[in-house]
Order: C-alpha cells, then structure tokens, then sequence
C-alpha cells in the first residue's frame, strides 16, 4: 500500500511533506501527537465544512425545498456545534446534553429537532422552553408524556411523528432501526403508526408538522432510500386523508462514508438524486403538495473530517500466530471496532512511505482481549514511538468515548490553515474522580 492508495479517506487537506510526515489542515501530525499527547482526535475545518456544503448543495440540486439537519450524535462538542451552525444547517438531538451544547453553540432553536426513544419529562420541558423546532415523536408514552407538559405551558408544541417501516437496510443489527423489531418509533405494518399519527392530530397541544423514518446507519445502498420513501409516503399520503398536512418529511440520515480504500459510498449528490426523485414521484402519485425534505446525516459530517491519533508501544511478535502492536488508545476511544466490528485503515504519520513489511495487528491498551482497532494490516515493521493515523474517526468514536480502565478520555483538536487549537481538553486524574465521593 501506498499514502495514495487511502489518502481520499482522510480530511480535504491532507498530503504527505517532504520529510515523509503526514500533515493535515496545515499542520504536521506527528508534531501535533508530540505536543498535545496521544491518543488525539484532530479534526479538519475545511473538511467539516466542505461536509455540511455538500449536503446543502447536493440535495438541493434535486429537490426544491431541504433542510440538513447534522445528527449531533455523531459527535457534537461546543466548538464544532458553532461551524455546523455557521454553515446554515440545523441540528438533530437526542438528550438534555446535546441540548446544552446547542445552547452553548447559539443555535437558533428553531433549527432543532429532538429526537430519542425515550426523552425525560425534562428534557422535553427544557426543550420547549427553548424552543426546540420539532420534538420527533417515537412511542405513545411519549405522546402522552409530551402532551401533559405542553398543556402545562400553555403551548403547541411542533412534532413530527418516527414511524418504523419495516425494511432492512443490510447494514449491523445493531445499527439497523427501521425493521418492524426495533426499539425505536411507531410500527407501520401493525397500525401503531396509524393510531401514533391520529391521536397526535387529535391533540389540542400538538401540531404534527410531518413523518419521519431512519432505516440504519451506515447505508451503502440507495434502493433502502427509494423504498424507504415511497413505502412511507404511501403512509404519509394515507395520513393527509385523516387532516395531516404533510409540511415536512424526513428518512433520516444514514448516510455512508468510506472507512477502507476498498469502499466507495455514494456521495451526498446521489443519495439526493434517489431520495429526491423518489419524494417527488410519491407527491405526484398521491397528488399532494411537496414537503421540506429534512435529512439529518451524522457519520457523513463529522466522520470524514476526524483522524484519531496514537503512539505505538508495545509490539508483541507471536511466531507464527500474530503480531501485535499496542497504541496508547483503544476500546475506551473508539468502541466501534468491538461494539460493531468496525474496520479501519491505518498509516504511520511518521514514516508515510515506508514499505510494508508485515501483517500487524493493532491493539489497544485497555485490559480487554477484544480490544483491538484495526486486525491484520499490513503496515511497515512499527517502532515503539510510531504515530499511528486511522483516518475517517470523527463519527460515532469520542462521542462514544468512556473512561474505561480509568484511562482519561483523549485531547480533541480542530486544525485550520496551519494552525490547531484545542477544542476539548484531555481528561486529567482530578477530571475523572470529579464526581466521587470518599
Ligand atoms: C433518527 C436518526 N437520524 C440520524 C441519525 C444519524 O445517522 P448517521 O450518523 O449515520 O447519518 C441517526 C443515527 O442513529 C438516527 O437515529
């Protein structure tokens, strides 16, 4: 393998300098691992930006009315909550605490969505006292739940009803929400949704501005989507006729980036190209008006844009069973490898051009034996010391990040014309003992 081979999976800025350094955003990587510590996430502005654009302009060359939503669970901080808003895009949230960032972040509220199977009583009363856009409605406790406190306000509070279609995206189960068997939103093949989206259309303290639907994530394929949104607009169509008036339709977001130089995920042009052909089929064949498409991609905003960054330590040379090399990171920084079978590349930001030599197997250091982030590369022979660069770790890896073992959760930079500056401090010791009490 060669840096040209992998190096569209990593941030816009990317390339190689001529004393064999990887550099990103105008800043040496290997420098930046020795003066911010590893394990580090460095995340590129341009990228982040590039991302959101994309999004915008993509689906907005095939359908006349979008709005992009970025799904903060991908990983949201305060910092990279302020560039998403800048971009003009609004936001999709899933607890209090997502909320909080928004609010730290200035996000005008109207361009909130809250989402969540789940949410607490108070985090929808803080979420009307904000004046979050839409609550996305998932169950009929929910409902009931949310009724009850916008009664109490004095308000009508703007929902959209999540309703499960039943297909399979084929992506891991454990990502997968759209079956008939998930623990998220109103069923649609056993009438759930049907009763969901009347009894909210008969509240006096709910306004049902549309119907939303996630299928999983990540989704390689296009078909889901165009399935995906005619089967749900035949629901939304049939809902128009019980007095909904469809303003707004969402299939979530979903939207896959590539991890391995072997992958090629559509971009944000050809998911809008499907999707936006299939709303507009659907609006003729119903003869309704055209809602707001509302996407709300995650992994395709953050994840392209994150590098996660570690020094290589340990090096275990198993005759004729494995090698391993164990980096300062691991399990407590990027669950998804273990938690869904992840994989990822990996190159050494030191030594770009060295030659592969060996199958290394690349682990962490957490006291697990499934702690393992990128199984049987082929990498040059790594040193202790080796900076070690897996592209495509902005989704789905701090924002998942635990203090496992104790281990303090990592620095997170943000870097930008040759110049970086932390956005999220390393954890300390007192950091982490902060809420216990002897
Ligand atoms: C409702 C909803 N919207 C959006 C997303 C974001 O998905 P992704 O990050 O893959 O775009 C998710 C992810 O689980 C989701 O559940």
């Amino acid at each position: 393998m060669s840096f040209a081979d992998v190096q569209r999976l990593f941030p816009v800025t990317t390339r190689a300098l001529s004393n064999d350094h990887l550099e990103i955003g105008g800043r040496d990587v290997t420098t930046m691992a020795r003066e911010y510590g590893t394990p580090l996430y460095v995340f590129d502005e341009d990228t982040l930006r590039a991302q959101c654009r994309d999004f915008v302009k993509g689906f907005g060359a095939h359908y006349p009315k979008v709005k992009v939503l970025f799904a903060a669970k991908a990983y949201v901080n305060p910092a990279l909550a302020k560039i998403v808003q800048e971009e003009g895009l609004g936001m999709d949230i899933v607890s209090g605490g997502e909320l909080a960032v928004a609010r730290v972040a200035a996000f005008p509220p109207e361009r909130l969505y809250f989402h969540g199977n789940n949410k607490q009583a108070r985090e929808l009363d803080d979420a009307l006292a904000y004046g979050v856009g839409r609550i996305v409605l998932d169950n009929i406790e929910e409902l009931e739940r949310l009724e009850k406190i916008a009664a109490e306000r004095k308000v009508k509070a703007n929902v959209m009803v999540r309703i499960t279609p039943g297909i399979d995206p084929h992506t891991h189960a454990h990502t997968t929400t759209g079956t008939v068997d998930s623990k998220f939103g109103f069923p649609m093949l056993t009438g759930q949704a049907e009763e969901g989206v009347k009894r909210a259309l008969a509240s006096p303290h709910l306004n049902v501005v549309g119907i939303h639907f996630h299928l999983g994530s990540p989704i390689f394929e296009l078909e889901p989507y165009a399935l995906g949104v005619a089967v749900v607009m035949d629901f939304a169509a049939k809902m128009v006729a019980h007095g909904l008036n469809l303003e707004e339709f969402s299939p979530g977001g979903g939207f896959a980036i590539n991890y391995l130089r072997s992958q090629h995920a559509p971009g944000p042009e050809q998911y809008a190209e499907v999707i936006g052909n299939a709303l507009k089929q659907a609006c003729q064949k119903h003869r309704i008006q055209l809602p707001t498409l509302v996407l709300e991609p995650g992994r395709a905003i953050v994840g392209p844009a994150g590098v996660a960054v570690y020094t290589v330590g340990s090096i275990k040379r198993i005759p004729g069973v494995r090698t391993y090399a164990a980096v300062d990171g691991g399990m407590g920084d990027n669950i998804r490898p273990v938690l869904y079978d992840a994989k990822y590349e990996a190159v050494i930001a030191n030594r770009l051009s060295a030659k592969e030599e060996e199958t290394i197997t690349i682990a962490g250091k957490y006291c697990e034996s499934g702690d393992v982030l990128v199984k049987d590369a082929n990498l040059p022979r790594l040193q202790q010391g080796d900076v070690v660069v897996m592209p495509s770790a902005g989704a789905y890896a701090p924002s998942m990040a635990s203090v496992y073992n104790l281990n303090p959760r990592p620095a997170v930079v943000l870097v930008k014309g040759g110049k970086s500056r932390i956005i999220r401090r390393r954890e300390t010791y007192e950091d982490l003992m902060r809420n216990d009490v002897i």
